[in-house]
């Protein structure tokens, strides 16, 4: 599916189809029990190591006292800082914490003193009466002060309001550099590709910088929902294009300039990572596959300026570096720069 900015009639009702990504309600069990703050720690604490659910029903604040609770009592219990004991921490906190229940009616959460988090609406518009985690509830909250209040990029001269489970960056080193490259880019600027779009940052760069369409794509839904909300009916909408799909998506024609700041982490091997944040981890034919892909889209001297941060290999945490692989086996490209921050 293509989504054509400049047809506004097609693109929204094409974007109103897109289902947004979103923790998923939860049922609660007929014999849960509610937790206050003078409610027993030890007792609550024992319940959710027997894999009940319990619910906060009076004040938000019992949540974090109970959440608080549940850390100290983790902490204690996987002491020491091997790695191990961090991941079971992890694994027990986030198995534990995720029974701690919130209810939600008509868009807001009914405990005394709570946040405002107007996620509950845009995400839920249909739901009237149903119930998230506690720790689920903190994420949708932080996520919505972001969304409201934005993020100034350097660079970018208004502020992006990242839609929720969209990445954006919170390190800018690479946005100055490329930002610095596309200052001084020779090539013509009719047309460019941005795989991965997020928040649109880089697409926003290239259309400051005299581009005069960029075509960006997104696996994440909400990359795609956000962007289209965000830009509207502006200019920028008949700048930028987007679609939801992997790499890209169903572009074939040639292009001058294709950007990609792609996932770093390789998703570890034999390993089931919970909720994978396809931002972050990549699996091990998303690199070949773009490889491959941009080729057969290349005009001649087109260029591929990827943003990639090692520091999956700084960390030894891996020893793969998929893009020094393919220049040393794939035959298909030539380096023409490669900017290292200096350490
Ligand atoms: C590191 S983020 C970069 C986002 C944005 N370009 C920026 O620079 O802020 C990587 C983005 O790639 C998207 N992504 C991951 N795998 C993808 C795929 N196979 N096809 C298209 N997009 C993908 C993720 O959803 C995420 O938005």
């Amino acid at each position: 599916m293509i989504l054509h900015s400049r047809s506004s009639k097609f693109f929204k009702m094409a974007v109103s189809n897109l289902q947004a990504n979103r923790p998923p309600p939860i049922q609660l069990n007929s014999t849960t029990i509610s937790f206050h703050k003078t409610s027993s720690i030890n007792a609550t604490i024992t319940t959710l190591l027997a894999g009940e659910q319990i619910l906060i029903n009076d004040f938000y604040s019992d949540g974090l006292l109970l959440v608080k609770s549940l850390q100290d009592y983790l902490t204690k219990k996987h002491s020491t800082n091997s790695f191990q004991h961090q991941r079971e921490y992890r694994a027990e906190y986030r198995a534990l914490s995720n029974l701690i229940l919130l209810e939600i009616q008509s868009h807001k959460l009914i405990v005394k003193k709570a946040p405002q988090i107007g996620w509950l609406k845009k995400l839920y518009p249909d739901e009237t009466k149903f119930y998230l985690s506690f720790s689920q509830i903190q994420g949708l909250n932080s996520a919505w002060q972001w969304y409201i209040n934005g993020i100034s990029i350097p660079g970018i001269r208004n502020k992006i309001h990242p839609y929720y489970g969209v990445y954006f960056p919170t390190r800018f080193e690479h946005i100055q550099l490329f930002d610095h490259w596309l200052k001084y880019y020779t090539g013509t600027k009719k047309f460019a590709i941005d795989i991965g779009i997020g928040c649109g940052v880089l697409s926003l760069l290239l259309i400051k910088h005299g581009f005069q369409k960029s075509f960006g794509t997104d696996i994440n839904p909400n990359a795609i929902i956000g962007l289209a909300e965000s830009m509207g009916d502006t200019k920028l909408s008949r700048m930028i294009d987007i679609e939801m799909g992997h790499l890209f998506c169903n572009y074939d024609k040639k292009i001058e300039l294709i950007v990609f700041n792609p996932p770093w982490i390789p998703i570890p091997k034999g390993e089931i990572v919970e909720n994978l944040d396809e931002a972050i981890y990549y699996n091990e034919k998303l690199f070949s596959e773009f490889f491959i892909e941009a080729e057969s889209r290349l005009l001649p001297d087109a260029k591929i300026a990827i943003l990639f941060s090692n520091i999956a290999q700084i960390t030894n945490s891996t020893d793969q570096h998929p893009i020094e692989q393919e220049l040393l086996t794939g035959g298909r490209y030539k380096l023409v720069n490669c900017f290292k921050k200096d350490s």
